[in-house]
């Protein structure tokens, strides 16, 4: 595990994504109030986080488990002139103990899939005022007929792995209003989360040669980051944006 954490340490995301996607996920929620409260689960170290603050009047509570992320989080805040706006909170996602109908927003970039989507979007509405949005951006195949390695992969990676058509009738079933969708362009990919964990990996192959543990949760780091450069058209991040009617 430890070197898991030196892999995934002060990395600017822990997933897909950039700061154009969040403010276009963001504008399809039309009818915000002036002031905000928002709730980012699973936010890691916070790039969506400072990315919504910056263009969003009122707070926002950053929460997740692992509290370097949220230290990184508000040494960035700080840095933004945004801390006294952003309050990092280190809690389980599946265990919210906020009161019912107390945001207007909900956000939460490449982490829902830690409880399920489908548990994500039933168990989080309990939190939004009606009329309150949620996004989220889920991992989803974009294609039907992926290469057996592929599926062999996410079979074993992400086992709930559904397409797009699936999540938006698991949407539509929970009685959410569908604002828009979206997938995340390449570049989300490619150089805001792999090129930079490609060079952590090589830094770490250098400091870890020899050790045959840490090499091996390298290289299957590795072999994600080839697999979607071979396969990225078969499956990708895509953004849902809806509002919670009541
Ligand atoms: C793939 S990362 C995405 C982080 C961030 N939103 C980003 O895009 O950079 C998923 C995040 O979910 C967090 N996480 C996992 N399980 C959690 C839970 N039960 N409650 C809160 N956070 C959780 C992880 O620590 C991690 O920061």
């Amino acid at each position: 595990m430890e070197i898991f954490w030196e892999l995934h340490k002060d990395l600017s995301r822990e997933g897909p994504g950039n700061e154009a996607s969040t403010h276009k996920a963001l504008a399809m929620a039309k009818s915000l109030p002036t002031k905000v409260r928002v709730l980012d689960l699973g936010c890691g170290p916070g790039a969506q986080t400072i990315s919504l603050a910056k263009v969003l009047n009122g707070d926002i509570i950053a929460l997740d488990l692992h509290e370097p992320f949220l230290e990184q989080l508000k040494t960035r805040a700080q840095e933004e002139g945004l801390s006294s706006r952003i309050h990092a909170r280190k809690a389980d996602m599946a265990a919210l103990e906020f009161e019912p109908a107390s945001f207007d927003l909900i956000w939460s970039e490449g982490a829902i899939y830690n409880m399920g989507f489908k548990r994500g979007l039933d168990e989080w509405r309990r939190y939004l005022k009606p009329g309150g949005y949620i996004a989220v951006s889920e991992l989803c195949w974009l294609r039907k007929d992926p290469p057996e390695e592929l599926a062999a992969y996410w079979a074993s990676d992400y086992p709930a792995m559904k397409d797009i058509a699936a999540n938006l009738a698991i949407i539509a079933g929970l009685g959410y209003e569908l604002v828009g969708h979206f997938t995340l362009p390449q570049e989300c990919w490619r150089d805001e989360y792999y090129r930079p964990l490609g060079k952590r990996i090589a830094a770490l192959r250098v400091a870890h040669s020899g050790d045959e543990e840490a090499l091996s949760v390298l290289d299957l780091c590795q072999q994600e980051i080839d697999l979607y450069e071979r396969y990225s058209g078969y499956f990708g991040y895509e953004f849902f944006v809806m509002k919670f009617l009541a």
